[in-house]
């Protein structure tokens, strides 16, 4: 079954890049010169997602504003004959059919999911975190979506990451099927040293079915207090199975000050107009470093 729904929570907090989240969502702050949230868009729509639905709470409306068509600017840059730069924004409001809803409590990332349901409607759906930009050429979600439609078990975008950060994310119990693609049979969210079960963490991407709504309702509050999308996907990892894709493409947290200045300077050097003048600047100020 083809793939044509997908989910963005984007209504947390933000608190580890406060205070540049308080009033602007960090799915918002741009990488160059577009916010994380629109790559996160362009990738939906990339890998043949039809419709999406952005999880939202109070004070982030800006999100659907840009999303959405702003007449005015266009017809000034229609004027001002900067056809280029009007293609471009117009653009960005036919990616996708695109409906928002509110989380009006920010009780965690499997309750964002929930208020999900009734848009999902029984299909199996993507869900991409609002926070995590991926940037390769075979779109991420397109890569988890194959593996939906090959196994039509829930896939996990996963990598490996260091023993250190493997303790703030979650640990994956898989083994080999084909390529970069892995059995799950198990997880954990945020383990102690003794319960790491491989170095690879889910980041970013998921392919569920709708079973995951039941679970959701059954699955107690988590780490933080919060309901964890993890533990959910531990259930139907344990009974069912999950697949597990090891995706190309590099993922930048837009949810850690670090990351968003990885993808600024990363991005940024393969940006047609600033990479030159960024790579050159690059060079002049390691010299002093
Ligand atoms: P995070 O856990 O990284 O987001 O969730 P957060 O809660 O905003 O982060 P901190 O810890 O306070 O800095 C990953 C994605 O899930 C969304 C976030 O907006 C982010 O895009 N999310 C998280 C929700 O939509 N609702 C929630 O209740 C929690």
């Amino acid at each position: 079954m083809k793939i044509k729904k997908a989910v963005i929570p984007a209504a947390g907090l933000g608190t580890r890049v406060l205070p540049a989240s308080k009033a602007m969502p960090k799915e918002m702050l741009p990488i160059v010169d577009k916010p994380a949230i629109q790559y996160i868009v362009e990738e939906a729509a990339r890998s043949g997602i039809e419709d999406i639905l952005i999880i939202l709470s109070r004070g982030k409306g800006v999100v659907a504003d840009h999303f959405d068509r702003s007449p005015e600017l266009e017809q000034h840059l229609l004027k001002g004959q900067k056809d280029a730069m009007y293609e471009t924004v117009s653009e960005i409001s036919k990616l996708a059919n695109i409906s928002y809803v509110r989380q009006v409590e920010m009780k965690g990332l499997g309750h964002a999911v929930l208020c999900a349901e009734s848009f999902v409607g029984g299909e199996p759906f993507a869900v991409l975190y609002g926070d995590d930009v991926i940037i390769g050429e075979d779109p991420a979600t397109a890569q988890l979506t194959r593996a939906y439609e090959a196994y039509g078990l829930g896939c996990a975008g996963i990598k490996e990451v260091s023993p250190e950060a493997i303790l703030k994310y979650s640990s994956m119990k898989v083994a080999p099927l084909e390529g970069n693609w892995y059995k799950i049979t198990d997880m954990i969210e945020k383990p102690a040293p003794d319960q790491i079960m491989s170095l690879f963490s889910i980041l970013g991407r998921c392919v569920l079915p709708p079973e995951i709504f039941d679970i959701l309702r059954d699955t107690p509050p988590g780490a933080g207090g919060e309901l964890q999308l993890t533990d959910a996907m531990k259930t139907l990892a344990r009974t069912k199975g999950m697949v597990g894709v090891d995706y190309t493409g590099k993922r930048y947290d837009m949810g850690n000050k670090l990351g968003i200045l990885q993808a600024s300077i990363e991005v940024g050097l393969n940006h047609p107009e600033v990479g030159e003048g960024l790579r050159a600047y690059l060079k002049e100020l390691a010299k002093t470093l």
